[in-house]
């Protein structure tokens, strides 16, 4: 097991109506009271949800301005706006009402609207975030997990570099309201490309080239067939809360840190899905849902013995010889993909020729010569694993 530091200063309000609280948690645990609020499309001015925050903020006397219509797959034009609003409206802390992609966006504001300098140097890698503005979440829909983790996707729209931006603290929220019952509204196709992504959190952390790791990979498998398991029901019964609220919580405990802890991480199968949602602008989960067998799928020829645990831990795969196990796994977890609706092709994804060579020159052009932790892969490997999803 590897040295590790673990800390996740995140407070999550879990359960019925904790929305009620965003105003309180705003100016008390944030210690904010002039806010950025900002949020997506239409779910949540549809659900009521929007008008219940900022009665809670105004209740608490929080000011706020609003930033609304942020898309997934969030674009950096919404991040320079939100700044030069956060500037001219001299708040002092943002409240993001949403996804991933309002969550990410409003980690973007905070972290630009304080630096003297263009946001995307923190994506680009040419200077590190040093400070931020505080952010609080109202979660809408269990998935990126960015309500426990320091980091932030975001999207350049000059080239289409999808870049995700990792930090120890400075972005992550100082608390996150997670109501399982706000989840209820999730269309079938979102609530499964969550489950695809949260899966993929835990996934990319389990292949790990570090041995001697057992307490967190029995942790990792654990919310793994927990989640498989909670997925059916979710799936089968969209109101039913006890299994929202599983999911839910699934999805933060997925990616807050907790399933990495003493060992090296993977990221590949992110890193070549960022490329596929920054070109075709796909939903992230169901694009992981077609790159995670693929890798798996090389991985079973090439480094087989971890894919194999995996098959036999989290699926009951019996056979003994590691490459056969691995294939096997591979099968079942494409099997529970299609079992919730999510695409195992890029046909299935929706793109009818893709242009692999593309995507691997982007993909090395963003991550460098070679990429991943479990295995490091050429652009030829790559490219044999974007092959496999055809
Ligand atoms: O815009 P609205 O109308 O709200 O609709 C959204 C959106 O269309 C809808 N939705 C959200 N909550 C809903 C709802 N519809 C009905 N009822 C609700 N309660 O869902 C759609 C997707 O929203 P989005 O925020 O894009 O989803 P998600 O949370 O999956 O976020 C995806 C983004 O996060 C990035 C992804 O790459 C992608 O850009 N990621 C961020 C990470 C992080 N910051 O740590 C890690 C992840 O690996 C991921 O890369
Ligand atoms: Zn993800």
């Amino acid at each position: 097991m590897n040295n590790f530091t673990f800390c996740t200063p995140t407070r999550y309000l879990f359960g019925r109506d904790t929305e009620k609280e965003t105003g309180r948690l705003t100016a008390g645990e944030m210690k904010s009271h002039n806010v950025l609020l900002v949020y997506g499309g239409q779910s949540a001015i549809r659900s009521g949800l929007l008008d219940r925050v900022r009665l809670s903020l105004t209740d608490a006397g929080v000011t706020f301005c609003e930033l609304g219509g942020v898309k997934p797959n969030p674009t950096d034009d919404r991040v320079y706006e939100g700044i030069a609003l956060a500037r001219e409206k001299k708040i002092d802390g943002l409240v993001a009402v949403g996804g991933g992609s309002v969550i990410d966006t409003a980690k973007a504001i905070a972290a630009g609207t304080l630096y003297d300098g263009d946001f995307w140097d923190f994506y680009a890698g040419k200077t590190p975030v040093e400070k931020a503005l505080p952010v609080g979440v109202v979660l809408t829909i269990p998935a990126a997990g960015s309500e426990g983790s320091g980091n932030s996707v975001i999207t350049r729209i000059d080239g289409l570099h999808k870049i995700s931006l990792r930090t120890d603290m400075v972005l992550r929220p100082k608390f996150a309201v997670m109501n399982p019952a706000l989840t209820c509204t999730l269309p079938p196709y979102q609530t499964a490309s969550g489950i695809a992504d949260m899966m993929a959190h835990i996934m990319e952390r389990y292949f790990s080239p570090t041995d001697n790791v057992e307490v967190t990979d029995r942790l990792s498998e654990g919310l793994l067939k927990a989640i498989i398991g909670e997925a059916a029901k979710v799936m089968a019964t969209p109101d039913d809360y006890e299994s929202r609220a599983n999911i839910m919580w699934a999805g933060t405990l997925a990616h807050n840190g907790i399933c990495g802890c003493g060992r090296a991480e993977d990221w590949t199968s992110h890193f070549m899905e960022h490329e596929i949602s920054a070109v075709y602008n796909v939903t992230h989960g169901a694009g992981l849902a077609v790159v995670f067998p693929a890798w798996l799928t090389f991985m079973a020829d090439v480094a087989p013995s971890k894919p194999a645990q995996f098959a036999r831990r989290v699926f009951g795969v019996e056979n003994r010889d590691d490459k056969g196990a691995a294939l096997e796994g591979v099968s079942a977890l494409k099997a529970f993909f299609g079992s919730i609706g999510l695409p195992v092709s890029f046909a299935e994804l929706g793109i009818a020729s893709p242009d692999i060579d593309l995507l691997v020159s982007k993909l090395h052009e963003n991550k460098g010569d070679l990429v991943g932790g479990y295995r490091k892969l050429s652009p030829v490997e790559t490219k044999a694993i974007y092959m496999l999803m055809l």
